[in-house]
């Protein structure tokens, strides 16, 4: 077979390769790609930020703990309650009049309860050694999970110096595999967000972040007219209070009380039937309601030109695009990252997904089950008699031997928690 290949003609074997890198250059322009290959430790800056407090944390150049191919390796979070924050400077670069394709993979291999996932944009120039969670950035997007509340997809964009999250909730994916997450900003201020080249939520920059005061308003000068009938049900004017209705007494003598045998009307005075309540009386005389012929809905101020808003039709540019990081804290660490890509194409962009994640996604959660298998085999040993104990069981049992430990350990997790959140919120 190799033999009668070799036999093709080279000039057109040339000319296909002439032609298909031309294609690749007209259609895809791809301003950083990181698979993680040998090298990569050239290409990204480990910050020294939160060093000097020992809260620092250690990647790991690992492809995990299961994987479709042992020498696909990303770079894993490897220490619990630390920060973590790396990044790669690339050629800068406008996305002025161009789509901006920014995706990674991302894997939580631990069950992770409080962290993020997340990637960010940098512009202008950035100390790559100081690095960290105050460093301005321009966009922010990916996965962040916390507790119950919070399991859904960041997308923050820095406009004039604010920032500003994501109005819609789009929901992240919560196991213990690989996903492809994809930010995608056209030129028209129009995004798509994708997991797994699985589109999950799009729109536009104007409905769906408030970057500008908003078009329309309500008029504040506008009042209520005097006249606006906003009653919608009237008293009939038609119905009539029936004769003698207010005659009717709303309580009569019981007919069927009898003066008692025994009642003696000199000792005891007049004998008088106690009363009830008449079944005949309706209560005070209300004419019945009908429509209001006149009714014209509630009062709704009309909507005018917002004065404040002044339109920006580079609403969607970043002008200075120059470098990728990560930026995170971490309670559970073992979330690993790959395949980052700055793009201007969404199709170039869906091809490396299916190439990498895509190829190896069905081995992978056939290399998890087994070690859950395994995981579970080994609990079991360890714990012979209770074998079906789960890993809730054995939280219980620690915290009944020792429930002043559980206690302050949960209040600890708490706290950290609480931080976690205010991590983020820092970030707006
Ligand atoms: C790095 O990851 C591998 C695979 O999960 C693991 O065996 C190894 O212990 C990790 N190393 C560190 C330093 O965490
Ligand atoms: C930018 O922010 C400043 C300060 O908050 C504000 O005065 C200005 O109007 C903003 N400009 C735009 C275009 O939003």
């Amino acid at each position: 077979m190799a033999s009668q290949q070799r036999r093709i003609n080279p000039s057109f074997l040339f000319l296909c390769l002439a032609l298909g890198l031309l294609f690749a250059c007209a259609s895809a322009k791809v301003f950083f790609e990181e698979r993680f290959d040998d090298g990569w430790e050239k290409r990204w800056v480990k910050s020294d930020w939160k060093k000097e407090d020992n809260t620092a944390g250690e990647w790991n150049y690992t492809a995990g703990k299961w994987h479709g191919d042992p020498n696909d390796k990303g770079i894993q979070t490897s220490e619990d309650y630390r920060f973590y924050a790396i990044s790669a400077e690339f050629p800068e670069f406008s996305n002025k009049d161009k789509t901006l394709v920014f995706q990674f993979s991302v894997k939580h291999e631990q069950k992770l309860d409080c962290g993020g996932g997340y990637m960010k944009l940098l512009s202008g120039d950035v100390d790559q050694k100081k690095f960290g969670g105050d460093s301005p950035y321009s966009i922010m997007f990916g996965p962040d999970i916390c507790g119950y509340t919070t399991k859904k997809v960041h997308a923050i964009l820095n406009y004039n110096e604010t920032n500003h999250l994501i109005k819609k909730d789009v929901p992240c994916e919560t196991d213990q595999l690989t996903h492809v997450y994809t930010f995608i900003l056209r030129p028209d201020a129009t995004y798509s967000i994708l997991i797994d080249n699985v589109e999950k939520q799009t729109g536009s920059l104007y409905s769906d972040w408030d970057l500008l005061p908003p078009k329309k308003i309500k008029d504040p000068e506008a009042k209520k007219p005097e006249d606006w009938d906003d009653k919608e049900y009237i008293p009939d004017p038609e119905d009539k209070k029936p004769e003698g209705y207010d005659d009717i007494p709303k309580e009569i003598p019981d007919p069927d009380a009898k003066k008692p045998e025994d009642w003696d009307d000199e000792e005891d005075g007049e004998w008088t039937a106690p009363t009830i309540p008449n079944p005949e009386y309706k209560g005070p005389w209300k004419a019945k309601k009908i429509k209001n012929p006149n009714y014209k809905g509630k009062w709704k101020a009309p909507l005018i030109d917002n004065p404040e808003f002044k339109d920006d039709a580079d609403l969607y540019v970043y002008p200075n695009l120059k470098y990728v990081g990560i930026e995170l804290w971490q309670v559970k660490s073992g979330t690993l990252f790959d395949n980052v890509l700055v793009s201007d194409d969404p199709e170039y962009a869906k091809k490396l997904a299916e190439e990498t994640w895509g190829k190896h996604k069905d081995a992978e959660k056939a290399a998890f089950d087994e070690a859950e298998k395994k995981r579970e085999e080994e609990e079991a040993k360890d714990d012979p008699v209770d074998s079906d104990a789960e890993e809730g069981d054995d939280d219980d049992a620690a915290d009944e031997a020792d429930s002043d430990d559980a206690d302050t350990k949960s209040e600890t997790k708490e706290d950290v928690t609480a931080a976690a959140e205010e991590n983020v919120k820092d970030e707006l």
